[in-house]
């Protein structure tokens, strides 16, 4: 097993160590970088620093845990820092994890923009804010980008990286590079949109699934069947695009087939949903059969799914591509 000495390559700083921050910190250590977790609360970093030691010797124990180097190595690359200058000093890469919130990210990314090099990557965890507007005027800003992640990015890989139309190449490269490097399956996007790709697909399929629900078609329990026994078996492993090419004799083909009948169903689709009123009343009291909304049914039931990725991931990286 390397030691942490040698394997590590460089320094990356975490700032925000709340439950996303929390996440980079195991990847990047994984991997064998060393880390350094700043946060505003220095109980939040005491506090990081203890859940993630459970966390990870519990990993450990169950052979779920990513890396080639063991916990309590991976745990020694990782240090809490109280202050900011410190913590990117000497960082290759920057990943800002605070609350969601433009005013507050602008503010830090000011902040980043004064102590940083004209080397280090500055990169937000930002999960719909729009890079034109997170580093505006900044004079790093070619060193800039959104680095995505889903929770929990532990168990799901996939990274969204979205340029600010002044991002440089090298750093959509470099980020692309290190995701790749700690096990994280990153994906470019050439331009920025609102909802990146991501969470364009997810609302695409919330909003049917509201007014399929809505119009009393179908109902919500079942709704939920559609994709957890159905398409989201084949989506954990091929896309929607990759679903054409092989439902048919490749993509030209489904086109030819299918293409008459997707328009006609697409035009039926009704208007953007409101998410509010009797609709949400009675989704929420079918969701609440299955999963009370109590802070322990919900932590329990979140276990669960976190367990049940877990496992697919592992499943996924067993299987050949
Ligand atoms: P969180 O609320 O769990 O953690 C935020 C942390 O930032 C807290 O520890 C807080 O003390 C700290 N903080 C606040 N102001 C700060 C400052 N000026 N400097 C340093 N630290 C500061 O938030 P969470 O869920 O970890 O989200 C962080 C980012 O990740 C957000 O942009 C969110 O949109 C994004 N994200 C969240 C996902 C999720 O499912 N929670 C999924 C993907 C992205």
């Amino acid at each position: 097993m390397a030691s942490p000495g040698s394997s590590a390559p460089g320094g990356v700083a975490v700032v925000g160590s709340g439950l996303i921050g929390r996440s980079w910190a195991m990847l990047f250590a994984s991997a064998g970088f060393r880390v350094k977790l700043f946060d505003i609360e220095p109980r939040q970093v005491t506090d990081a620093l203890v859940s993630l030691r459970k966390e990870m010797k519990m990993l450990e124990l169950s052979g779920y845990l990513k890396g080639e180097l063991g916990a309590e190595e991976q745990l020694s690359l990782i240090s809490g820092c109280s202050d900011l200058r410190e913590a990117v000093e000497g960082a290759l890469h920057v990943q800002e994890c605070v609350p969601e919130n433009l005013e507050l990210k602008r503010k830090l990314f000011a902040q980043l923009d004064k102590i940083a090099d004209d080397h280090v990557i500055l990169s937000s965890s930002s999960s719909c804010l729009l890079p034109s507007k997170l580093f505006a005027g900044l004079a790093h800003v070619k060193q800039c980008l959104v680095a995505h992640p889903v929770n929990p990015p532990y168990y799901v890989p996939l990274v969204e990286l979205v340029p600010h139309p002044e991002t440089a190449p090298a750093t959509m490269d470099r980020t692309y590079a290190l995701m790749r490097r700690v096990g994280q399956s990153p994906v470019r996007l050439l331009r920025e949109i609102d909802g990146f790709a991501l969470n364009r697909l997810q609302y695409a399929v919330i909003a049917e699934a509201w007014r399929l629900v809505e119009e009393g078609v179908v109902s919500p329990g079942d709704l939920d069947l559609v994709m957890s026994d159905g398409l989201g078996l084949r989506y954990a492993f091929i896309g929607p695009l990759e679903t054409m090419h092989l439902n048919a004799e490749g993509m030209l083909s489904y086109c030819d087939r299918y293409g008459e009948g997707m328009k006609r169903v697409l035009k039926t689709f009704g208007p953007v949903p409101e998410f509010s009123g009797a609709t949400a009343e009675k989704v929420h009291q079918a969701m609440c059969v299955k999963v009370p909304d109590d802070a322990e049914h919900l932590a329990a039931r979140r276990a669960w799914r976190d367990g049940c990725l877990m496992r697919l991931a592992q499943l996924k990286h067993q299987l050949p591509q």
